[in-house]
């Protein structure tokens, strides 16, 4: 057989196995994996280099409006444009129902914003801010069936966030459906009071974003999110967890007998609450909800990491610019910390941190990098086998990575619409040299190859973790 591209010579790693393999390439598929395939257009030479599924990242937010005006500060040219430079060929951003909307017209409004402008493949999780009876009786069983497989619902934040008996109503029309929820864990009315505490007092810098959302905001969200399931019997995501009591109510729900996923992001390994504290206003770059803890809470997320209470390890990737009137720094923010748009760019630098890290410390095997980073992500998604790893007729999404490059990470490199990254000067082991998506070249080195893009959209199944569970 002639193929299209033969990758030559890698180390080709799956999330369970690790072998030396030519890779055929045809039609955007995976057509062939065996040693001494030679009959190619295009012959690339990944001799020392490590042949990785390209990463998902299943959790993304790209050209949200934040209220007020705010705006983020990457589209989805720019978000999968970084995404692409840290080597994912995946991602699933948000798309956010606006209160008395319907989920269709906000889909409209979210696949205008994407329609030839992704430069890798995009899906979208379905925000739920409205469950009236019409969305969860009509149009989400619709939509499940149309390949919306999952959606997130929020318990913190006004004007997103779901009382407990509409959280109940959304998790049972997902156990009808077999939708995937993915649920914010943090305690709204504690924060809210937290606030109103702070502001008695006077306290209104960056640094008490942190303690307006304690430890035991979100661990009794967790708990309660992790209830609500339990009680209409249908598994769920909890994500971005932050510190290991959450993390515990993960276990114990588990020990139950419940289908839970887990969700830690690279903020929560390598931040803490101190970054919120930096001089004048720059501790507004780091606030992102949860906020980032301790030493104590990174260790135990790492320790989650290696043990398996997390399956996902996503960047949360929700990007504004500090130098922007209408971003990070905005004049109400300048006044008061509860203003601050949360969320902190991060879609390029997941990958390359938990390779760094993780892998090349020695914290964790190559083969938990890609279970972590991109096979079950596909898997809980409804993406897989044709995304999330190389094996014959899946997808051509590679990515090649030089365990041996050295990088300094700089904002510049990223090619994300943020003017900083909150990991400036760190200096890293591993960097994805090139990322192919449906078998065509879309970063070499640290640049996009063309300018043109050539994402698609991806229908979903429904996800493994609902595919076994009783659905009535
Ligand atoms: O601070 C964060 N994480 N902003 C993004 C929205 C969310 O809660 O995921
Ligand atoms: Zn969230
Ligand atoms: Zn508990
Ligand atoms: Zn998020």
């Amino acid at each position: 057989m002639r193929f299209d591209t033969v990758i030559r010579n890698g180390t080709v790693v799956t999330a369970s196995d690790t072998f030396v393999s030519d890779i055929g390439i045809k039609d955007g598929r995976i057509a062939a994996l065996a040693l001494g395939l030679t009959e190619a257009d295009e012959i690339i030479d990944a001799t020392g280099l490590f042949v990785l599924p390209g990463g998902i990242d299943s959790h993304v937010h790209l050209d949200q409006p934040s209220g007020d005006g705010i705006v983020m500060a990457d589209d989805f040219a720019s978000g999968t444009r970084s995404a692409a430079i840290g080597g994912n060929s995946t991602v699933l951003a948000f798309c956010m129902q606006e209160k008395g909307q319907s989920l269709r017209e906000a889909l409209k409004v979210y696949h205008e914003k994407a329609e030839g402008k992704c430069h890798v493949d995009v899906s979208f999780h379905l925000v739920i801010t409205d469950p009236t009876a019409e969305v969860l009786g009509q149009e989400l069983p619709a939509l499940v069936e149309d390949g919306y497989t999952s959606l997130k619902v929020f318990m913190t934040y006004e004007g997103l966030r779901l009382r407990d008996d509409e959280i109940l109503a959304t998790l049972d029309t997902a156990r009808r459906t077999g939708a995937l929820v993915m649920v914010h864990c943090e305690n709204e009315d504690a924060i809210r009071y937290l606030i109103g505490r702070h502001e008695e007092e006077g306290k209104f810098a960056p640094k008490y974003h942190a303690t307006t959302r304690p430890i035991a905001a979100e661990r009794e969200a967790t708990h309660r999110a992790l209830s609500l399931a339990e009680i209409v019997d249908v598994p769920i995501v909890i994500v971005h967890v932050s510190n290991r009591e959450a993390m515990e109510e993960i276990r114990r729900a588990r020990q139950r007998g419940q289908k839970i996923a887990g969700e830690t992001c690279p903020q929560y390994l390598m931040l803490t609450a101190d970054d919120l504290d930096l001089e004048g206003l720059d501790g507004a770059k780091f606030v992102c909800s949860p906020p980032p803890r301790d030493k104590a809470s990174q260790d135990a997320c790492w320790e989650g990491i290696e043990q398996g209470v997390f399956d996902l390890f996503s960047s949360d990737h929700c990007p504004f610019r500090f130098d922007d009137p209408e971003g990070k720094l905005n004049e109400k923010g300048k006044r008061h910390f509860r203003w601050i748009p949360n969320g902190i760019p991060g879609v390029a630098t997941r990958l390359p941190i938990l390779f760094s890290e993780g892998v090349m410390k020695g914290r964790i095997d190559i083969n938990r990098f890609v279970a972590m980073t991109s096979t079950n992500h596909a898997k809980l998604y409804g993406m897989y086998p044709q995304k999330g790893t190389i094996a014959i007729g899946s997808d051509a999404d590679i990515a090649l990575w030089d365990p041996e490059r050295r990088v300094t990470l700089t904002n510049e490199l990223l090619q994300h619409g943020a003017d900083y990254t909150p990991y400036e000067g760190l200096e890293l082991r591993g960097w994805p040299v090139r990322l192919l998506v449906r078998g065509q070249t879309i970063t070499e080195g640290h640049k996009l190859r063309s300018s043109e893009p050539s994402g698609r959209y991806q229908t979903r199944q429904r996800s493994k973790l609902v595919a076994a569970h009783p659905r009535s």
